[in-house]
């Protein structure tokens, strides 16, 4: 018989973290597309250029582009066509999305879900660069939302790999009181998900405001210079169609604002329905994405 499964001290998890030999990072290719998309000058021939260096990641946006996703007539028969058919910006999230998914593929799961927490984070990383794209303040900073939506839980991956048991067990908690807090998360598991996250990301050579924006998603006052980003990421996570056993939720009465003090104070429910295709196209990236 195993053992019974047991909480994790704090102490134990960072020694665990600290003792890992190789770390999954982001492919060199998608650091590349996103530090190339965020220059305004850039063009899409010279993403090409990078991308068709990666022949398993020029096949796959060959395969998203000739997709139902896509909406294409006819197949696109070359990669200068697809990316034109994908654009800018779902190429950047197409190529950041696959690119962690093969990083995190051979830390495989041991109880935690990985497709619905990837379903989760990719819906959640669509929503917050199409909002980012509709705020006149936030438009030139989609990219890094993507980037914060797709990490924003990352924790969750880092503890279920250092220590399944306790994430079993946390799971298992989590059946039987149907309510979830970071309290708890740091009672069974040692940390929350978010300083798991952040601790293991300071590794990653990334912007600083994607790692704030994506660690202050349960608490968007707390990102300082980045609060209307944040605010935005924890909108985002929350109209995101699909979400992962640990997802704390907002009740849908509740006023969210991407713009704390400011005019668009709305609740859940009322940005569900004002957001409604943006969701239901969030709902098709992530399953295609995801998909294999
Ligand atoms: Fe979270
Ligand atoms: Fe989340």
């Amino acid at each position: 018989m195993s053992p019974v499964t047991t909480q994790i001290s704090r102490g134990t998890l960072l020694k665990r973290m600290q003792e890992l030999e190789t770390l999954p990072t982001l492919p060199a290719v998608a650091q590349k597309v996103f530090t190339l998309a965020s220059d305004p000058e850039v063009t899409l021939k010279d993403l090409q250029g990078v991308i068709m260096l990666d022949p398993p990641l020029t096949a796959k946006v060959m395969k998203v582009a000739n997709s139902a996703y896509a909406g294409r007539r006819f197949p696109a028969t070359g990669l200068e066509s697809a990316l034109v058919t994908i654009g800018m910006q779902e190429l950047v999230g197409i190529c950041t999305t696959i690119g962690l998914l093969n990083a995190f593929s051979p830390w495989v799961p041991e109880y935690f879900d990985r497709r619905y927490f990837w379903l989760h984070s990719a819906s959640s990383a669509y929503i917050a660069q199409h909002l980012a794209l509709s705020d006149p303040k936030l438009s030139g900073k989609s990219h890094e939302l993507f980037l914060a939506g797709i990490l924003h839980d990352i924790g969750w991956i880092v503890m279920d790999y250092l220590a399944p048991d306790s994430v079993k067990r946390a799971y298992i908690m989590r059946e039987e009181i149907r309510e979830w807090s970071s309290k708890l998360e740091r009672r069974y598991l040692g940390m929350d998900h978010v300083e798991a996250g952040f601790l293991f990301l300071r590794f990653w050579n990334l912007p600083e405001e994607v790692v704030f924006v994506a660690m202050s998603h349960h608490e968007p006052e707390t990102a300082g210079p980045w609060k209307r980003h944040a605010h935005l990421l924890q909108l985002a996570i929350q109209l995101a169609p699909y979400k992962h056993p640990f997802s704390i939720l907002v009740p849908e009465e509740q006023v969210i604002s991407v713009d704390s003090g400011q005019k668009k104070l709305l609740t859940l429910a009322q940005w569900r329905e004002r957001e409604s295709n943006l969701v239901e196209h969030a709902k098709k990236f992530a399953d295609m994405i995801t998909g294999g």
